[in-house]
């Protein structure tokens, strides 16, 4: 466990989407400065679009060495990647429709309602192959961007799911609240494993649980988004709404 996380706070959506895409674009150049590869799992949802368009126009594109930008994904929903609620969907059309990234550096995660186990299975595999690993033997990616519900789940690790005790897949299916979708999600070792986590949340709504996720505040410490134990650098992307229970 590292540090303290480093709290950055903006006014706005927009310059805070700018400032984690500026973040990014150092992070980015770390990686390939030293390894020759940056490995990132997307986030999904709504709040990260606005940073995978910045990330699209020509200001970032152009300072990132995408012939060496490895795209993984956080988790997804078990709909198809055209589907309005395939986070690949949303990737796709706010950032990799836009950029030069190889095909074969794009990792969607598959997610057949069908076949669950065995497209958790298959992006298992693909994380063995494709990424270095820890002492423990479980993939590292250099950065794993990550959302926050309301009710503190992150990525699909959702409050009373078991895959909040997962502790060997790397991924696995869980059944989201809302609406009964099913989803594949990477598990808390791969979490914890990463080098950097970078959370990216705005808005009024969000206010209570990054408070109670950041202050340990409030009746429940046992938040999806709390229990995580990052052996790498946390990093918090706000806007002002978001961040109105916490002092920086
Ligand atoms: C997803 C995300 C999920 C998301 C949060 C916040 O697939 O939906 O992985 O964890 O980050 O639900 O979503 P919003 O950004 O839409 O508030």
């Amino acid at each position: 466990m590292t540090a303290a996380p480093a709290i950055h706070v903006l006014p706005d959506p927009d310059a805070m989407s700018r400032a984690a895409a500026e973040r990014i674009v150092n992070l980015a150049g770390n990686a390939i400065g030293g390894a020759g590869t940056f490995h990132v799992a997307l986030a999904g949802g709504s709040t990260p679009r606005r940073l995978y368009e910045l990330l699209a126009t020509p200001r970032f594109a152009q300072q990132l060495p995408w012939a060496d930008i490895h795209i993984y994904f956080g988790d997804e929903r078990a709909v198809p990647p055209d589907h309005a609620d395939s986070n690949f969907h949303m990737v796709r059309e706010s950032l990799l429709s836009k950029v030069p990234l190889p095909e074969a550096n794009c990792h969607p995660m598959h997610a057949d309602p069908t076949r669950l186990e065995r497209d958790a299975g298959d992006y298992s595999a693909l994380l063995s192959r494709s990424l270095p690993r820890n002492a423990a033997g479980i993939p590292c990616f250099d950065l794993i961007l990550l959302g926050l519900g309301r009710d503190g789940h992150t990525a699909s690790l959702f409050p009373s799911t078991p895959i909040l005790e997962e502790r060997e897949r790397w991924v696995a299916p869980v059944q989201a609240p809302a609406g009964d979708s099913w989803r594949l999600s990477l598990t808390y070792p791969v979490l914890n494993a990463a080098r950097q986590l970078l959370f990216l949340v705005a808005g009024t709504d969000k206010a209570a649980v990054v408070q109670q996720v950041l202050r340990r505040a409030g009746p429940d410490t046992h938040l999806p988004a709390q229990c995580l134990a990052p052996a790498g650098d946390v990093e918090w992307y706000l806007d002002a709404a978001a961040a109105a229970g916490i002092q920086t």
